[in-house]
């Protein structure tokens, strides 16, 4: 197994290149199961996450051919195993995505249930709910949700709570359908607009993503098309996060900043310097920075996808400071690892209270989850000495190569087999 081993203590100076997002990449990739055209995605980020949904697109039936650097020409025209495996949805609970566009698309799909996931239970009962209510039957059988439908019909659906994936597979599913569909307290992230938008790009009607309601009016086929992913924000956002804790100065290129504000102000509030010019984004830090109170929410409110890695920041601010998670029930995994490094944190309920030490120390940390493992990375950068962050392939679903580029940066960090 690989690990990272660190040398920490060192400010960071340079720029990085931020990949195409996985959040985006993913459910795009699955609407090249909704049209027998072949489809182009560029931008795609090189990540474990990626290869487990080509595989998975594989073995339905799609053709997937190697694009130039960073795409995939895909076919979809001769698809004959509508079902996504258990051994692939264990591994990642994003391929749930591939159900909306099969069941509209030929009637019926089998996907293993997720079964349990580290960060919580996260169970995909919104998902079968809105499938229901346009006309599916949903039976569990042998451990797989068995969907078919003769053809799905539009409805109103009202979502219980905000869900990402949830709201995407049920746009999927509804670019097919017969009638206008119009999903209630839907997500709002980028990502949802982005996917939105390359489903326009098929032929789909589909208007307000990127609110809370979005409507479709269903269409008999669509295209094929020419799709590149947007900004990973969360990747992006990692990095702003470790230079603002190191100290040093970072410049990002290519980013809708609109769409990272919420990170953006937490960041100036802690002391750091963020300017932005068009599409750029420069980050500062000389200081000690101020502790930061955050509470994740679904967007346009703090992501929980970055919670880890502003607790490591808060580890050694000058303050206490508190990080509420709502979305996850059990996404404090890192904080155990986290005092490995010396830092002072006490969890009560689902609220984290940090005690800002003057520094960390290098220790021994285990990956947990995704974001975790980006949280105990960005330990190992601050902490004097040498850190060594093992079970990485948890990071390596979700960073492009995140050694490279934090080397980039100055980084003493390397990938090491055990
Ligand atoms: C997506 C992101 C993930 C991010 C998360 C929250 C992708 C591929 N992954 O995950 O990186 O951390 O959004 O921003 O885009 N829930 C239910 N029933 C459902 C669906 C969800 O109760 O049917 C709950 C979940 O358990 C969780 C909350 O809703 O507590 C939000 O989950 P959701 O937005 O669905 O997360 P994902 O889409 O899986």
């Amino acid at each position: 197994m690989e690990k990272l081993v660190i040398q920490g203590g060192i400010k960071l100076f340079g720029e990085v290149e931020v990949s195409g997002a996985k959040n985006s990449a993913l459910p795009i990739l699955c609407a090249s199961l909704l049209t027998s055209d072949r489809v182009r995605i560029r931008n795609l980020p090189h990540l474990q996450d990626v290869t487990t949904m080509l595989t998975l697109l594989g073995h339905i039936g799609v053709d997937v051919e190697l694009d130039e650097k960073m795409g995939v020409i895909l076919s979809g025209a001769n698809l004959d195993r509508l079902q996504a495996p258990y051994d692939l949805v264990r591994t990642m609970r994003a391929s749930v995505l591939v159900l909306g566009p099969l069941v509209a698309r030929f009637g019926k799909a089998q996907v293993s249930l997720p079964g349990g996931c580290a960060i919580g239970q996260r169970p995909v009962d919104q998902h079968i709910k809105g499938l229901e209510a346009m006309g599916a039957s949903v039976q569990i059988d042998q451990g797989y949700l068995s969907v078919s439908a003769k053809r799905l019909v539009g409805a109103e659906i009202v979502f219980d709570l905000v869900t990402v994936t949830g709201t995407e597979n049920l746009m999927l599913a509804a670019t097919l359908a017969d009638g206008e569909t119009v999903l209630r307290n839907a997500a709002m992230e980028p990502e949802v607009i982005d996917l939105a938008n390359c489903l326009i790009s098929m032929g789909a009607k589909i208007s307000g993503a990127g609110s809370e309601t979005i409507k479709i009016e269903g269409v008999p086929f669509l295209t094929g098309f020419d799709h590149s992913v947007m900004f990973d924000r969360i990747e992006a956002g990692t990095y702003m996060t470790a230079v603002a804790a190191t100290g040093g100065e970072l410049l990002l290129k290519g980013l809708d900043v609109n769409s990272i504000s919420a990170l953006v102000s937490k960041l100036t509030n802690s002391g750091a310097e963020v300017k932005s010019e068009g599409e750029d984004l420069l980050l500062r830090a000389q200081h000690r920075l101020n502790p930061i109170d955050i509470k994740t929410a679904p967007y346009p409110g703090f992501p929980t996808d970055m919670q880890a890695q502003l607790m490591a920041l808060n580890t050694v601010a000058d303050g206490t400071s508190t990080v509420s998670e709502t979305i996850f029930e059990n996404r404090f995994m890192h904080v155990q690892e986290l005092k490995r490094l010396g830092a002072q944190i006490e969890i009560e309920g689902n609220i984290a209270v940090i005690q800002g030490v003057p520094g960390l120390t290098g220790a021994e940390v285990m990956a947990t989850d995704l974001r975790a493992s980006a949280g105990l990375v960005i330990g190992g950068l601050i902490a004097s000495g040498e850190t060594s962050v093992g079970r990485i392939y948890h990071l390596d679903r979700g960073y492009e190569r995140i050694e490279e580029k934090f080397g980039r940066l100055g980084a003493k960090i390397r990938r090491v087999s055990n």
